[in-house]
């Protein structure tokens, strides 16, 4: 059992060994947060709630029909599970919902609540899952101007240290509309809380940036219509004396691919307010009557023992309760590419050769990305159509050929854009979002399709459907190369664009679900002009995404770095390519940080290269699966803050290990000594230097002895395995 109510007390705590959550309803019927931090058997509400001096305190309120002052509450002062709109409380509220007298007035109460053993489930939506039983908590609440109801949900999930957070929306009544809709909340003294966010770019994803939370606002989001290259939906809050192995932290990530806002607020009392959910740019959801409308979930992660225990928890969260593909927990082929080699340049010939080429250095999936279809020779045309150029390819023999020498071969599509000059275009020019008599950005020549109408869902499952039932396909690379702007559908016309924005992303799951679930056997990758929709909502469906365009190895340590906070290595689409600032070798340990296969042309490799790629799927094959995919990252040296990058990476029974050390700048003869992290102490390992054994003891506390002449960019990347007694 992972929530306790206390009857007496009217309140709740919501637990696992490592932490604690607390909350109560408290005698003005409001929510009142409590507490959340490390494991706390019992609390004091008294003590929690006396916010010192108190001339604020009070409220006036009827009681059987007389209005009286009640004290020792006051909504502005204290920490809530859910603030409210035009009230006291100046904080930026969770939720507003405009009546038709043009009111924002928005305050809820509880109700009544309920403790369920199980996790809901939706078609089309990514919703946390879990094999075994977990506590859901459900508390209803009501507006109190109108009949309109919120259902308040946490999940437990006690194996990984996360509390899921989301909310329902039932009016009873028409003509509101919801302006704003935070699934997360949390009130907290902000003491010496930071934060980090991931920032960043094409080719430039997910860079950590420490900031200190200042007073007032401090907002990010997304309003590019997907979760974005330029803000991750995911933030760390960390104390002032956090490190990788100390002190308390929290994740607060949200499971949704649209657009999304974080909003942090401190006030003059020092209380931080966290929002987490869709962004409430211009939106504006209608209500109708008993509708149920269901926002996205929030995951809330928690660590008293430093980040890289919190990267761990949110990894073991991912695999755990969000993939949900079978991928997620197997190996992964080594792929090859054909994007970095000969981009929309190739014919038959030229794959065939390609896909031999695959067969020689050892790949065991081959992939033709873009540019297979009709009139797709530049990146002006193509999109939409989707038939195979025949003049190009002959794909049945494509892929028979792959399969003849045991290869599975992946397609390339980008199901949900459209250019101007194809069919589809010409005959469906409503299928794509745009606003006439404006002028419009057309980004890589594309528009995006309006996902939010059900017709172009049923015309893109059949068109995908065609490719996947009539050739042997193993995956799909799933791209999508432009952000949303200019956006307008022809069948929500009066939809604000907030409201559409969302409405689009939904039919996106629409789309992802439909295919997903028809054809489990594929392997799925996400891809967003690289790593552009790199969130929980997509890794629901696809069990990797490609990292990022930039697959200059060293740029990659740091983007990888970054994205190690938050997203499991298993989940990091990372090849190695033609890229001369490395050797192989280097490239190859890089990329086995992530899904690990390569990206160029094999007939520009040299006999010396593919051996030493050879080299690497030797070390793919025999550490990939216990470590990569199923095992724990330790983070050891910070490429943002020293001249190194170095992570270990330790198998769940401890019996296999690798680490990755990269020097950056050359640096002189210093002593140093690479101290591994998460082995076995009681364990003697063998190496791959020169075979020699040492115990995990030795090896955690002394370290391996590195005191040398480190050239620019030199690697050393160390296997370990368990000795058999
Ligand atoms: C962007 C992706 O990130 C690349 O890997 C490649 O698939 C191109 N799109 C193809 O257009």
């Amino acid at each position: 059992m992972s929530i306790k109510f206390d009857k007496d007390k009217k309140l709740f705590h919501l637990f696992n060994k490592n932490f604690s959550y607390y909350f109560y309803i408290n005698d003005a019927n409001i929510l009142e947060h409590l507490y959340f931090g490390a494991f706390l058997k019992n609390i004091d509400i008294n003590e929690i709630t006396n916010l010192g001096d108190s001339w604020g305190r009070h409220y006036l309120t009827k009681d059987n029909k007389e209005e009286v002052y009640k004290s020792h509450f006051t909504k502005d002062m204290s920490y809530l599970e859910l603030g409210s709109f035009g009230t006291v409380d100046k904080r930026p509220a969770p939720i507003i919902i405009k009546n038709k007298n043009n009111s924002y007035y928005t305050d809820f109460k509880f109700l009544k609540f309920k403790i369920y053993h199980n996790l809901e489930e939706k078609e089309d939506f990514p919703l946390v899952f879990s094999k075994s039983k977990v506590d859901r908590l459900e508390l209803t609440l009501k507006e109190v101007t109108r009949d309109i109801y919120l259902k308040l949900n946490y999940v437990v999930l006690d194996d990984v240290n996360t509390i899921i957070r989301y909310v329902k929306i039932i009016s009873k009544e028409e003509g509101n509309f919801l302006t704003k809709v935070m699934s997360f909340e949390l009130d907290l003294a902000k003491q010496n809380y930071n934060l980090i966010h991931f920032y960043g770019d094409w080719s430039f994803e997910r860079n950590p940036e420490l900031i200190k939370i200042n007073h007032g606002y401090t907002r990010f989001s997304s309003f590019f219509g997907r979760s974005g290259h330029e803000e991750n939906p995911s933030i760390i809050y960390l104390r002032d004396d956090t490190t990788e192995d100390y002190g308390e932290c929290f994740l607060v990530n949200l499971i949704y691919s649209g657009n999304f806002l974080i909003e942090n607020y401190v006030d003059r009392y020092d209380n931080l307010r966290i929002l987490c959910g869709i962004n409430d740019e211009a939106l504006e959801i209608p209500l109708k009557k008993n509708e149920e409308i269901l926002l996205p979930q929030v995951a809330l992660t928690y660590s008293n023992n430093g980040l890289t225990a919190l990267s761990q928890s949110s990894h073991n969260f991912i695999r755990e309760h969000v993939i949900r593909s079978k991928f997620v927990h197997k190996e992964r082929p080594i792929l090859l590419n054909s994007w970095e080699g000969c981009y929309l340049d190739f014919n038959t010939q030229k794959i065939k050769r390609y896909i031999e080429g695959a067969y020689k250095v050892g790949a065991n999936l081959f992939v033709l990305d873009d540019g297979w279809f009709t009139n797709r020779n530049t990146d002006f045309n193509g999109l939409g159509d989707r038939e195979i150029e025949k003049e190009k390819i002959n794909l049945k023999e494509l892929i028979d050929y792959a399969h003849s020498l045991n290869i599975k071969f992946g397609l390339w599509f980008e199901p949900e854009m459209i250019n101007l000059g194809t069919e589809l275009y010409k005959v469906h020019p409503e299928y794509a979002l745009r606003k006439a008599g404006v002028d419009i950005g057309l980004y890589r020549h594309q528009l995006v399709l309006d996902t939010s109408n059900d017709e172009v869902i049923d015309y893109l499952i059949n068109k995908i459907s065609y490719f996947l039932d009539n050739f042997n396909i193993d995956y799909i690379k799933w791209d999508h190369n432009r952000y949303l702007a200019d956006v307008y559908s022809k069948i929500h016309p009066n939809a604000s664009e907030g409201y559409l924005y969302h409405l689009i992303t939904l039919g996106v799951y629409k789309l992802f679900n439909r295919l997903t679930k028809k054809y489990p056997d594929v392997l799925f990758e996400g891809c967003a002009s690289g790593g552009g929709r790199f969130d929980l909502g997509m890794l629901y469906y696809t069990p990797q995404i490609w990292c990022s365009d930039e697959t200059d190895p060293i740029q990659r340590t740091y983007i990888q770095y970054g994205t190690s906070f938050v997203y499991p290595l298993s989940t990091m689409g990372a090849h190695i390519s033609k890229n001369q600032i490395t050797s192989y070798k280097t490239k190859g340990e890089i990329a086995l940080l992530g899904t690990y296969g390569l990206e160029l042309d094999p007939y520009t490799l040299k006999d010396d290269e593919i051996q030493e790629i050879k080299e690497i799927n030797g070390i793919f094959k025999e550490f990939h699966l216990d470590t990569v995919v199923n095992g724990d990252l330790y983070r050891l040296y910070n490429p943002f803050t020293s001249n190194l990058f170095g992570v270990n990476v330790v198998s769940k029974d401890k019996r296999k290990a690798i680490l990755l050390l990269i020097n950056y700048r050359k640096d002189n003869n210093k002593h140093r000594y690479i101290k591994f992290k998460g082995l076995d102490e009681g364990k003697v390992y063998k190496t791959n230097l020169e075979n020699k054994c040492y115990s995990g003891d030795f090896l955690m506390k002394n370290g391996l002895n590195l005191s040398k002449w480190l050239n620019e960019f030199e690697s050393f990347f160390v296997t370990l395995k368990e000795i058999d007694k």
